[in-house]
């Protein structure tokens, strides 16, 4: 079975209680349970971690590559400027796509820019929550794609 990683950076906690007016009013734990959804009729495992310290995600990332086909990530705020966490995707190799609930180039300037962007497959921002519907669904059919090959 496809096992894929779903991973959320510092503050994603709180969502739902986290300005809903730019991140929706669903918590993470609704946004979970539709992704193991997405996951499961599509015949994949799903593991998710949430962390809000840049060493943690780093060390999941790591971890990743011991098990998983493919990571979807939202680095939170890490996304513009975490050095560290572009270079733990780069060094696991893993397929990886980028989420982001809201839409990053409409915001303020320093939203703007990914760090973590050029190092993914591709980058999903400004669909709520189906940012991660569509992340995910793409990073499946990809992982079909290659093992059809
Ligand atoms: C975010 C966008 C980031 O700029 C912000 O720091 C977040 C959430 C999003 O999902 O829209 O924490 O990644």
């Amino acid at each position: 079975m496809t096992k894929i990683l779903l991973i959320h950076g510092p503050n994603l906690n709180m969502l739902g209680r986290r300005e809903p007016e730019v991140y929706g009013t669903l918590t993470l734990d609704d946004i979970n349970a539709r992704m193991k959804q997405i996951a499961e009729q599509n015949g994949a495992e799903l593991r998710v971690f949430q962390s809000n310290s840049e060493g943690a995600l780093i060390d999941a990332i790591h971890e990743a590559a011991d098990w998983a086909a493919g990571i979807v990530i939202n680095p939170g705020a890490y996304s513009h400027y975490s050095h560290a966490i572009r270079d733990a995707l780069t060094a696991v190799r893993l397929p990886a796509i980028e989420v982001h609930l809201s839409n990053i180039y409409a915001r303020e300037e320093f939203r703007n820019h990914s760090v973590i962007s050029a190092v993914v497959l591709g980058c999903i921002a400004g669909l709520g929550w189906r940012s991660y519907a569509c992340g995910l669904q793409a990073l499946i059919d990809i992982l079909k794609d290659r093992s059809a090959a």
